[in-house]
Order: structure tokens, then sequence, then C-alpha cells
């Protein structure tokens, strides 16, 4: 029997970049809904790979597409994310536990947070492949950062010693550049590491679909005043290595 493909999916184009060029141009195109899926082998496995672009709206939809037209057999979601928690520094790495919409707010109806008619707020990701991830992410770290990266872009954005960390990420349609608002945040969801825009829809179509997930994010700000600078500075001279890097070691790894 063939063996259904792995779904990859990030946020910016270069994200996955690395990974298109690796697939090469012998790697099918299909686009469907103003998105390109790549379908291609991918360090040995059969992999779907697309750019969902931002937002929650556009994640779930890609997160669909991928489960309904490819019939992806797990989707891992690679992006990055703004640091909440205190010790979630730029340049560390966060596997999510469980995602939440922290900008869904249906009350008095229902609870805040809480997706209405499903009764759940916090969508969990798959531990094994979670797991995976956790691996590939600490071997890049140690080995791989510092062959991609060199010392001065390191030195600039301070990531000497990256840390990976394990819990939870909150997911909302806004960008957090302002530190009262991601102080508001982290009290509103105490232990949430770090704050995105798309992993919890993706999270919450894996779960209706019964489909595992895992999602991956390396921290480019700290969700305040300096955030959007940090972030377009991260964005082009460190995240496309991290995302290739790790994701790499991931579909290396991940059997099922
Ligand atoms: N992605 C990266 N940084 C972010 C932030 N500060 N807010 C929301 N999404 C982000």
């Amino acid at each position: 029997m063939v063996k259904k493909p792995l779904g990859i999916m990030a946020a910016l184009h270069d994200e996955i970049a690395g990974l298109l060029a690796v697939m090469g141009p012998d790697a099918e195109c299909r686009r469907i809904g103003m998105r390109d899926y790549y379908v291609g082998d991918l360090y040995g496995q059969r992999c779907v790979v697309v750019l969902a672009r931002l937002g929650k709206v556009a994640a779930a939809a890609t997160t669909v597409t991928l489960l309904r037209e490819f019939d992806v057999r797990a989707v891992v979601f690679a992006g990055l994310a703004g640091g909440l928690a205190q010790g979630v520094h730029i340049g560390d790495v966060v596997v999510a536990d469980a995602l939440v919409q922290h900008d869904l707010d249906a009350r008095p109806l229902f609870p805040r947070f809480e997706v209405p008619l499903l009764g759940l707020s916090r969508f969990p990701t798959d531990l094994r492949m979670s797991g995976v991830l956790a691996q590939a992410a600490a071997d890049y770290m140690v080995l791989g950062l510092s062959r991609d990266i060199d010392a001065e872009t390191r030195d600039l954005f301070a990531i000497g010693a990256p840390m990976l960390h394990r819990g939870p990420i909150a997911s909302g349609d806004r960008f957090v550049g302002d530190a009262g608002l991601a102080a508001a945040l982290l009290s509103d969801l105490p232990g949430t590491l770090c704050v995105e825009m798309e992993g919890a829809a993706v999270a919450q179509i894996c779960y209706e679909y019964g489909v595992p997930c895992a999602v991956l994010r390396t921290i480019s700000d700290r969700a305040d005043a300096s955030a959007p600078v940090d972030f377009a500075a991260f964005l082009h001279r460190v995240a496309s290595r991290y995302a290739s890097g790790i994701l790499q070691r991931f579909i290396e790894n991940y059997t099922d």
C-alpha cells in the first residue's frame, strides 16, 4: 500500500524555500485556492509542502486542503513567534504541546477562548510527532546552527546558546507588538510560551479530522515595541535556516 504523504506548512516563503529547493524542479505543483501545493520526495518521504500565509483563516483553509485533496497522514507547521513567558528569548525554539485561540471570545454565550459548539479551548498536538520535532530542534541547535548562521549574525541576535521549550502556544489574528498587550495575554493564559497567528487553527482542524499535528516556532521577537523590527531582521537573516535545518531532521526521523 502506498504511504500517505506528510503535510508541511509554513506562514512565510523563506521558511519553505530551502525545502522546495531540495524537492527540485520535478516536484508536482497543484494550485488550489490561491496556494501552491508542492508534492514530491524530501529526505526519503513523500511530502506536500505549502505556504499557508499569515493568519488563522489562511492556516485553516490550507490545512483542510492538505487533508482533503492530498490525504496527508500528519501535518507539521513551522514558523516564527513572539516570546511571552519569561526565559523565552529570541533564537529559542518552542514545540507546542497545546494551542489556544487567544482572540476567540463568544462570551456570554460560551466561555472565553472556547470554540463554540465544540466545547474545547485547547487543542493538543501529537505527543510522538512533537517528540521527534523537539529532538530535531535540539539536534539542530547543537549541530547545525553554528554551521548555518555566522558568528556575526549570532552575536547580533544574541543567540549564543538558544534553548528548546515545550508547552502551550497562543494564536490570534494580530501581530503583538506591545509589551502591555503581551503581559495581558500571559496573565489571561498563564504559562503560554509564545504568541503567533496560525498554530491553533491548524491544531483545531487536525483535531476535527483526527489527524496528528505538530507545531514548531522559532522566537523572532518578544512581542513588545521592538517586535516589528526584530521580526523583519530575524526573518531575513535567520528564520529560513532554522526552519530548513529542523524540518530536514524531523522528516528524516519521523516514522509511523
Ligand atoms: N509571529 C512572530 N512574532 C509575532 C508576534 N509578536 N505576534 C504575533 N505573531 C508573531
